[in-house]
């Protein structure tokens, strides 16, 4: 009988292992930036070795929420400190 419990625990513990992995997976998901004209110099910049932070401040003079405005439900809220879009938004070559 004690086997049976130990058998429902390792179920448990498995299906816990399998969400987690499901979570972590899905932040690999959100959308990347696009290798287009628009975006190519920021895959140079990145590709000269400039810092990410600085690549990042340069996001918004187009991507400040007016011009562009971000989904309603956009994690990262324009202004407020210095958004770390790169961290989110990888670039395809990352
Ligand atoms: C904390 C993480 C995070 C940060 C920081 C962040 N974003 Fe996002 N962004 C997301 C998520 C999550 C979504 C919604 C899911 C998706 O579309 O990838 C999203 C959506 C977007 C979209 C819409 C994408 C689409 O497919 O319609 C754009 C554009 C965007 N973000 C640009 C930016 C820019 C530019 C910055 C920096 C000024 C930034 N984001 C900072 C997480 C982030
Ligand atoms: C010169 C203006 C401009 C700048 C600067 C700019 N973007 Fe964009 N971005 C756009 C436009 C316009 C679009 C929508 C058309 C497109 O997908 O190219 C866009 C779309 C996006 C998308 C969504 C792509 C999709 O598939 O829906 C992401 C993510 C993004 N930008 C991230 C960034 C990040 C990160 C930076 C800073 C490194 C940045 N952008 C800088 C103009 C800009």
């Amino acid at each position: 009988m004690g086997l049976k419990k130990r058998d429902w625990l390792f179920l448990a513990l498995a299906a816990a292992v399998v969400a987690l992995f499901i979570g972590i997976s899905g932040e690999g998901t959100t959308t990347r930036v696009p290798r287009d004209e628009i975006h190519q110099e920021f895959y140079d910049l990145r590709a000269a070795g400039t810092k990410k932070i600085e690549v990042d401040a340069l996001c918004e003079a187009c991507h400040d929420g007016v011009q562009i405005p971000f989904p309603p439900d956009h994690p990262a809220k324009p202004g407020a400190s210095p958004m770390r879009c790169l961290f989110c938004h990888k670039l395809e070559n990352e």
